[in-house]
């Protein structure tokens, strides 16, 4: 039996959804172009919750065993999400343009073992890095917003509610209603959480 592909009506990109992507019927994807570098091996490599969002300029670069989830009502404005394990993000997160959320680095920090891994590059189809480095899975909690142009290192959680402020660089752990800013990124204020929701 064939699958039918699943393309865009509005997309600009001749390509489709990965069969192994899991899209919430009331969920927008902006263009399918997302997934260039997308190749989940994983029965579901992706899931995009109820109501979410991303738009042009996200990249989902997930290798063979990454997983990635968007919660629901999440809003993804042109980040790149760069997965070889687990990339969680929490439902109402708003994650804004040219961040960066990576669960590997990818490359060995070792000189020669990198020098060794660029030199296998050119051998390769596609042509690519693929050192196996090992990968520690990235949360993003509830209703956080991740500031432009920031990055979020392997390994690290954040905690619901969170502030990251533009340009942060987020090493550790960020407590849950804290506004953290900066490169390392640190605490520099708390929020007082807020019950209830108001509808739009
Ligand atoms: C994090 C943010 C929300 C904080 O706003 P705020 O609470 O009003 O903070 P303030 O402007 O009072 O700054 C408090 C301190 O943090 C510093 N700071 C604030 N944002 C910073 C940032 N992004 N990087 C480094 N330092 C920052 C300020 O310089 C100030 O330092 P000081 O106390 O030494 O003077 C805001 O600065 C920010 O970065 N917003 C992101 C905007 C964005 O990405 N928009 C995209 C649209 S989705």
């Amino acid at each position: 039996m064939t699958v039918a592909r699943r393309t865009l009506p509005w997309d600009w990109y001749s390509g489709a959804i990965p069969d192994n992507v899991v899209v919430d019927e009331t969920a927008y994807v902006e263009t399918s172009y997302s997934f260039r570098l997308y190749r989940s091996e994983e029965p579901v490599g992706m899931r995009i919750g109820r109501g979410a969002s991303t738009y042009l300029g996200t990249m989902f670069d997930v290798g063979p065993r990454g997983r990635v989830s968007l919660g629901d009502y999440t809003l993804v404005h042109g980040a790149r999400i760069i997965c070889d394990a687990k990339i969680e993000i929490g439902d109402y997160t708003l994650i804004s343009w040219n961040v960066v959320l990576l669960d590997t680095y990818r490359v060995p920090l070792d000189p020669a073992a990198r020098r060794a891994e660029l030199r296998c590059v050119p051998f390769r189809f596609p042509r690519r890095l693929a050192a196996d480095v090992p990968a520690r899975p990235v949360r993003i909690g509830r209703n956080v917003w991740i500031g432009f142009d920031s990055c979020v290192l392997p390994g690290v959680c954040i905690g619901e509610g969170a502030v990251v402020g533009a340009r942060s660089v987020v090493v550790e752990d960020i407590p849950a209603y804290a506004v953290v800013a900066g490169n390392p990124a640190r605490v520099i204020r708390r929020l007082e959480p807020k019950g209830g929701d108001r509808g739009c």
